[in-house]
């Protein structure tokens, strides 16, 4: 571990434009320097750095951050690594601190692991392009798929000799012990090669290192299993892996799509094409950790379905959970009994490049069409159709993305929407019902903001439901709340753990999430709403609420966001003014957390009740002249939306004023 006083001399001393012209050609615009943004393709630079700051930002991508998150960015890696990076660059020394005999140990293993993949991974790639038997039969089989050397050798291909102990001996001569060998799967427990007579895949981490390895059978209808793959083990955990996912994670980040497909060889073969967004979920389907995987790089999910009928029903059922994330889920089933790889190469990569384009439906409306399809005209069936469609939209969190399923649903269905309106309306209270969140003391800010329909239905449909691509696209990262909602995740990372009340002995996380823990599902941003949610975990379990827990987090994501978040500029959301709002509490207070957590809630709420009050408006302006009743309902509705909206803008004055 890096102490806490080496990691404050990194950061201060790194300077933004050195770290950044290692890597990306710079020129001077006014106090700023421009150049072209190394995160998305743009001829015309729209990456700005801004030395006074020690900050960039890309106005293209929105990439921004500090050094460290620079480099974590770029070169990919941790956070602590990362300082590591600065630290070398400014010979900055690092006495990192001492870890438990057992975390050393621990560490020791799990590092022989990686020694031995790699020692295995260049065994097979030798046997593959140095031995005659490799050549003619392993090489030749790749080459016959149509897999270039620059290919096997980006993924790490190989070749498992016909024999039974090559690698073994390879091992043992080289000083190896065997324990590590059989723990890897490498050999059996009787100092036997595992794999033996296949060609043999590469499954690496994220940061490249390999850590498992499957091997697949060369002869046509053989009987032995076409593949078989390495156990799991400390260092290779099944269902957070994801095929592919080292090499496609910069191509998933540039499209804002990952394309997900079942085998190994789909992924060689697209990646070969020249489409890199690819990971492949290895034949099972998909699972939470897989998921939270991918989400790390792009909410968009793009599904490509060997094309048998019953194996995409199957698969559909797991796709709940990817629903439940707030993802988009796109599908595309390929022809004619091909997988990815072999319509690929039947029809080249420009045709297939524009088949997945065309053919892509969106998950909800294809499960729906398919189903339908099935019931034939029979009641029942499509009874059990009904609740098999409401399972699916009542798990999208977006109360507008429902809206627009039900809609589009009951159109294809030839139902009634307000049947279905009301099945998904039931569906969403038990699952809200179902979340378990302790119930404790709460010291609530005096404001009722949630009407009553909220987090269930908009009444109406919105405005934007007849707008598609609207509706299902990924959200603008500037939208709505955000600023709000960033500003609670600040104040949690950076002040969570500090004491509110010292009366009460309440921590300022305690109090904000007591205050917003009823519409803590109604954040926009997946990623505030994690941090919000951990802290939540955190404070639940009877655990600091530390910055240092952010920052140092398991997952990049949230350490990358904490790090954003202490580092970037304040600000508040721009037209701000509009809404008459005070700006007094714009300068970062200095060690106010009180303040600047009631405010901020206040804020949060406020946000939310004028984006109801908006839609509201909107819909008045919709009704007909002569619907009096809907017009008198709805503003009826608009009278309470104003007093709630008054009140919290009576209370924000007096915390600012205070
Ligand atoms: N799989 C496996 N073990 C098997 C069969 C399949 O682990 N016995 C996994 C592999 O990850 C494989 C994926 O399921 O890549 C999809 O299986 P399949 O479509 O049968 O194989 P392909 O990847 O298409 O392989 P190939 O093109 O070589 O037939
Ligand atoms: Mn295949």
């Amino acid at each position: 571990m890096i102490p806490q006083k080496t990691v404050q001399e990194i950061l201060e001393t790194a300077k933004i434009e050195e770290v950044i012209q290692d890597y990306v050609n710079l020129r001077r615009r006014g106090v700023n320097m421009i150049g072209l943004c190394p995160f998305h393709n743009e001829k015309t630079p729209s990456f700005t750095v801004s030395p006074a700051k020690n900050i960039f930002k890309c106005f293209g991508c929105g990439k921004a951050g500090d050094p460290a998150k620079f480099i974590m960015e770029h070169e990919h890696l941790s956070y602590p690594d990362a300082l590591r990076y600065l630290a070398r660059k400014y010979r900055i020394e690092i006495e990192e601190v001492q870890l438990t005999p057992e975390a050393v140990a621990q560490q020791q293993a799990e590092e022989s692991l990686y020694i031995l993949n790699e020692f295995a991974r260049q065994f097979y790639q030798d046997q593959l392009f140095e031995t005659d038997m490799g050549k003619s039969v392993g090489l030749s089989y790749f080459k016959g798929r149509g897999f270039r050397e620059d290919t096997i050798r980006k993924f790490g291909l190989g070749y498992a000799p016909n024999e039974q102990d090559a690698f073994v001996k390879k091992v043992t001569q080289t000083g190896y012990k065997l324990d590590f060998l059989k723990k890897l799967g490498l050999a059996s427990q009787y100092d036997k090669d595992f794999f033996r007579n296949r060609v043999m895949f590469t499954i690496h981490n994220l940061s490249g290192k390999p850590i498992a390895f499957a091997g697949r059978i060369m002869e046509k209808d053989a009987k032995a299993p076409k593949y078989i793959n390495s156990p799991e083990t400390e260092i290779y955990i099944k269902n957070k892996n994801l095929y592919g996912a080292f090499h496609a994670k910069t191509a998933i980040r540039k499209a804002d799509e990952c394309i997900l497909v079942e085998g190994y060889t789909d992924v060689i073969s697209l990646h070969q094409a020249g489409i890199e967004n690819v990971v492949a979920s290895s034949g099972t389907s998909l699972t939470e950790g897989q998921i939270a995987l991918i989400k790390r790089f792009t909410p968009n999910i793009k599904i490509l379905y060997d094309g048998d009928a019953a194996g995409v029903k199957a698969a559909l059922r797991g796709l709940d959970m990817v629903l439940e994330q707030d993802m988009n889920v796109r599908v595309v089933l390929i022809p004619d009994g091909d997988d990815p790889d072999s319509y690929l190469q039947k029809v080249g990569a420009a045709a297939f490049q524009e088949f997945i384009d065309k053919e892509s439906k969106d998950f909800i409306l294809f499960k729906t069409n398919l189903l339908l399809t099935e019931t034939k005209g029979d009641p029942v069936k499509k009874a059990g159709l009904v609740r098999d469609i409401v399972d699916s939209i009542s798990r999208v969190p977006d109360p507008f993305k429902r809206s627009f399923y039900v809609k589009e649903c009951a159109r294809v269905m030839e139902l009634e929407e307000e049947v279905l309106v009301s099945e998904t309306n039931k569906a969403v209270k038990q699952i809200l019902q179902k979340r378990d969140f302790d119930k404790r003391k709460k010291q609530e800010v005096k404001v009722n903001i949630v009407p009553e329909n909220d987090g269930e239905f908009p009444s109406e449909a919105p405005p934007e439901s007849d707008d598609f691509p609207n509706i299902i696209s990924p959200k603008p990262r500037t939208a709505g709340h955000e600023f709000q909602e960033r500003d609670i995740a600040r104040i949690l990372v950076e002040a969570g753990g500090k004491l509110y009340d010292e009366n009460e002995n309440m921590t300022v996380a305690e109090f904000v999430l007591g205050n917003i823990e009823e519409v803590l599902e109604d954040f926009d941003n997946p990623d505030y709403l994690r941090i919000a949610r951990e802290a939540m975990q955190l404070v639940l379990g009877k655990t600091p609420v530390t910055t240092q827990y952010f920052i140092g987090h398991h997952d990049q994501t949230i350490s990358e966001l904490a790090v954003d978040l202490l580092h970037s500029p304040w600000e508040y959301s721009p037209g701000w003014e509009m809404h008459e709002m005070y700006l007094r509490s714009q300068k970062k207070p200095e060690d106010n957390f009180n303040k600047d957590s009631v405010s901020a809630l206040l804020q949060f709420k406020l946000r939310k009740v004028i984006r109801l009050c908006e839609k509201n408006q909107h819909q008045m302006k919709e009704v007909a002249k002569d619907d009096a009743a809907q017009l008198i309902r709805l503003l009826k509705v608009q009278m309470k939306l104003n007093e709630m909206r008054n009140e919290l803008m009576k209370q924000l004055g007096m915390v600012v004023l205070k």
